[in-house]
């Protein structure tokens, strides 16, 4: 076998952003299991970073703490590294290693409070899999705190024939082009002999949204030789040999038992084996997709001090995200299939972080209501509003990150008017990035190459042409160019009056 082990890198992947991989939002995720991790001064392992974006933006959020990000295929090192040396962040190191390597002497870039592996333990030989466990199980502090994201059954069971056909088409084409032969293979049959489809119901709609995805991904997702979904339960176990522990979940309303109607959470009751119980949870959603939280060792606050941890918690609002509109409730989703939270009870917590754009401590929110029992109530909202994008973790402001974000983003912006396919502001107060479209960004670089306003829109259509791209109104593309103007210029009054300001206020400009 050669360097490869068997994973599919013929090309690169996706430059992605996960806010659940930031450290703030990971510190919540572990404190609401009672778990305590660093709010500052840690070391953060990306385990598998790609192509480094996402790595990049929480070192930009965190300049007293220091980020490497681990990968085998040279292209993405060679952009992480190129990116951070453009924007002069002083506190990420990309390194080219393999797993298995890297296993045979695993502190040898240092020990870690926080790991994270997205999107690469099931993907990957079984022996390079027990290789990066055993990297991450050595590599993290006691206490210490791992992000695992990965495929898991029962989600994935309808699709297994599906990526079986994407190999066997592999033997004679190349990645993109076997997938495409599988898929319409399967287009065909689900025609002229559905019955695997009857047996299989989750398998149309998966080849359905192939259409619609960023080949990037699939290539990555179904070409891999050792695309193997687990199940919850033997993730868990197979984690045990490192030392690490199941802790809970990083996607946030899964963390909530009372999200299950009365009858499923009368079968979860009975049982009394965690791990059973866990899977029982994946069964009761036909779960596709964890993002599991892992401690090396519990460190576990007496409740006194975690009420204290949780209440200190710094929160703000996103600027990029207004409320539900019409009087709607705050609706996410999960694994836990559509959650609804209460619109006057949301509102009264999102009315009071608003009154703060420094950032809103749990204790202040806690304080609000008048029973102290319904804390836990306010801080499953708290969790709920963070998973759907409408607030964000909050921290004091220093130059340093402004400095940092500011760099990233003037250098982000002139590379995606130069046709990168970058989607994410970093915004350092916040403790992340938040998503842009291309036109914010040609707005973006119109502000840092000193532009007025009033000179934006005709610098903005010279962008658009030169990269052949239109604007979109309602689903349809625009055609006329007085519709264009019109929409341009609302999109102008809007980001320059009021998202510019807020994004400056957090350290992005
Ligand atoms: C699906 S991608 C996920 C990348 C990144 N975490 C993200 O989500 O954008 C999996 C990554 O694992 C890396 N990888 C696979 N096998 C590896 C190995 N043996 N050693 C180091 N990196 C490996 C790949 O190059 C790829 O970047």
């Amino acid at each position: 076998m050669d360097w490869k082990h068997g994973y599919f890198a013929e090309s690169g992947y996706t430059y992605g952003y996960y806010p659940e991989t930031m450290p703030m939002r990971l510190r919540w995720a572990a404190l609401i299991q009672g778990h305590t991790a660093p709010p500052s001064k840690f070391r953060y392992l990306d385990a598998g970073c790609g192509q480094g974006l996402n790595l990049i933006l929480a070192a930009a959020a965190h300049p007293d703490s220091e980020f490497v990000g681990i990968d085998f295929l040279p292209e993405h090192i060679a952009h992480g590294k190129a990116l951070a040396e453009t924007c002069g962040l002083k506190n990420v190191t990309f390194i080219e290693g393999d797993f298995l390597e890297l296993a045979e002497d695993p502190t040898l870039h240092g020990s870690f409070d926080y790991a994270v592996c997205h999107g690469i333990s099931t993907w990957i030989a079984p022996e390079v899999k027990t290789a990066l466990f055993t990297l991450i199980g050595r590599a993290l502090r006691p206490g210490g705190v791992f992000y695992n994201s990965y495929n898991t059954f029962p989600g994935w069971l309808g699709t297994v024939p599906f990526q079986h056909l994407v190999l066997l088409e592999q033997r004679g084409k190349t990645g993109e082009k076997a997938l495409d032969a599988a898929r319409e293979s399967f287009k065909a049959l689900g025609e002229c002999a559905p019955g695997m489809f009857n047996a299989l119901p989750a398998l149309e709609s998966r080849i359905k949204v192939l259409e619609q995805q960023d080949r990037a991904y699939l290539v990555q997702e179904y070409n891999n030789h050792y695309w193997q979904p687990v199940f919850v339960s033997k993730m868990i176990d197979d984690l045990k040999y490192a030392k690490l522990t199941y802790l809970g979940t990083a996607t946030l309303p899964e963390a909530y038992d009372n999200l299950f109607s009365k009858e499923v959470l009368q079968l979860l009751n009975k049982q009394g084996d965690p791990v059973v119980r866990e899977q029982l949870r994946d069964y009761a959603t036909n779960q596709s997709f964890r993002r599991d939280l892992y401690a090396k060792g519990r460190l576990s606050a007496w409740p006194g001090k975690l009420a204290e941890l949780l209440g200190d918690f710094s929160i703000s609002l996103n600027p990029a995200q207004s409320r539900p509109e019409n009087d709607q409730p705050y609706v996410v989703h999960s694994g836990t299939g559509e959650t609804r939270g209460d619109r006057k009870f949301y509102d009264s917590l999102m009315d009071r972080i608003a009154k703060d754009s420094d950032g809103v401590k749990v204790a202040d929110l806690i304080r609000l209501r008048k029973n102290p029992n319904e804390a836990p109530s306010v801080l499953q909202a708290v969790s709920i509003l963070l998973h759907g994008g409408w607030i964000t973790p909050s921290s004091n402001l220093s130059d340093a990150m402004t400095t940092a974000g500011t760099s990233i983003n003037r250098h982000l912006a002139a590379a995606v008017c130069a046709g990168a396919p970058y989607r994410y502001l970093s915004v350092p107060q916040l403790g992340g990035a938040l998503p842009m479209r291309d036109t914010d960004w040609m707005m973006l670089d119109c502000r840092f190459r000193g532009i007025d306003p009033k000179n934006w829109l005709p610098e903005v259509v010279k962008i658009l042409k030169r990269l052949n791209r239109g604007l979109m109104k309602g689903g349809e593309p625009v055609a006329d160019e007085s519709v264009r103007d019109e929409v341009l210029r609302e999109s102008i009054e809007e980001f320059s009056k009021s998202r510019l300001p807020a994004l400056s206020r957090a350290g992005a400009i």
